[in-house]
Formats: C-alpha cells, structure tokens, sequence
C-alpha cells in the first residue's frame, strides 16, 4: 500500500490532499465532513474581525469558466473560536487556521485562535500588493504564536517580489494562489443550485 503521509513545517498530514479555504471549510460541521472524505488536513475558511457581507448571489458560471465574490466567513469570529474550530480539532487533523488581514487584525486574531491553531495561513487577498503591509501582517502573527505561519499570495503582478520579501521575513511557507479577482463587472450568471 503506497504510504501518502506527508510531515510538512512540524506537522503530520496522513495525505497531502487538504481544501483550500473556501466553502468546503466554512464551518466546523464542513470541516468533519472534509476529514470523512478523506482530507489530509484542514485550513480553515478566512475570518476577520469582522464577519463579511457578501451579496447573493455570490458564485457564478460563466462560459469556459466561475466566477466568486465571496469574501471571508460570513461567521463572527466568536463563534469560531467558541465552537467551529473545536468542531475541526476533533477530528485529529492538522488544523490550519485561515486569517486576514492587516497587522493590527491578524495580531489580535492570532491570540485568539492560538488554542486551536496548528498553524496559520494568512490571506493577503484584500490588502493589496504593497510589501510592507504583507510583511508586517505576518511579522505580527510570528509574533503571537510558536505554530508555522503561511502566507496565501494573490494573483498580483509583483508576486515574486512580495514571495522573496516574505522568505526574509520568516515566512514558514507560501501558499499559491488565491481567486484571480476582483470581476465585479463581468455578466453572470448564477449557478444551478
Ligand atoms: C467561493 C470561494 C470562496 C473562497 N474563499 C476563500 C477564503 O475565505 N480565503 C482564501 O484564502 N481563499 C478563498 N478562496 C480561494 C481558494 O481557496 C483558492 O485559492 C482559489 O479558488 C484558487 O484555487 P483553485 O484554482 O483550485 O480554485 C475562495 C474561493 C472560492 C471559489
């Protein structure tokens, strides 16, 4: 039987197959069922300090293509931390915990979930592509928390810019890539449900 267990920054993956942060982890109950299917481990949906309002329809087909405007969890970051993330540590995978946005938010969340992080990933989606706020949202969750903290990079141009300035910060591994984004303006369609 081919072994398929991966050791990654410290932590132990029975596989190397983990959901992205999106709607299959939005929540503790989506977590348990991304583990009964088999999931490696699990980061979870991106919360702020703030829940976010996104507008419904927020998924779309569009020919050759789908287009997003979801944002981040749409759940109080009270409720994570008093009942979804203990949902997602029951199930004994490694739990990474998705994160944003800016130093000040992500120092303050990071002490937060420090109980239930195994590690962090923080998106840098909505704080566009200047360097010294990436750089300073993960120099702030380094600082809170032992656990290895990634950063989720977006479809910027300067991308390889922003990957080199994180490495020398410290970043404990990056994540590729987030939505291509924002496509506001674009005709769509929704999805059948
Ligand atoms: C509906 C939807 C919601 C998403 N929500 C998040 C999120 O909360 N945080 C995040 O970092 N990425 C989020 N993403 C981005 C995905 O995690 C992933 O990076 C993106 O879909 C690109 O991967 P793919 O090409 O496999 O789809 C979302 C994507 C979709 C489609």
């Amino acid at each position: 039987m081919a072994k398929l267990s991966v050791e990654f920054c410290g932590l132990s993956f029975s596989n190397p197959v983990m959901p992205a942060a999106g709607p299959p982890v939005k929540d503790g109950a989506m977590c348990q069922a991304a583990a009964l299917g088999g999931a490696g481990g699990l980061v979870t949906k991106t919360i702020s300090v703030q829940p976010a309002e996104v507008p419904r329809p927020c998924m779309a087909e569009i020919k050759g293509g789908f287009l997003n405007t979801e944002l981040w969890s749409e759940l109080p970051k009270e409720q994570w931390i008093e009942k979804e993330y203990q949902m997602a540590k029951d199930t004994g995978l490694p739990v990474i915990i998705g994160l944003g946005y800016t130093a000040e938010q992500i120092g303050q969340l990071a002490k937060l979930v420090k109980p239930y992080a195994d590690g962090l990933e923080l998106s840098t989606h909505y704080v566009g592509k200047d360097i010294t706020p990436i750089v300073d949202a993960l120099k702030a969750a380094k600082a809170a928390v032992d656990v290895p903290v990634f950063v989720k990079l977006s479809p910027h141009t300067n991308i390889q810019e922003i990957a080199v300035a994180l490495e020398a910060a410290g970043a404990d591994g990056l994540v590729m890539i987030n939505s291509f984004g924002p496509a506001w303006e674009l005709t769509w369609r929704p999805v059948s449900p």
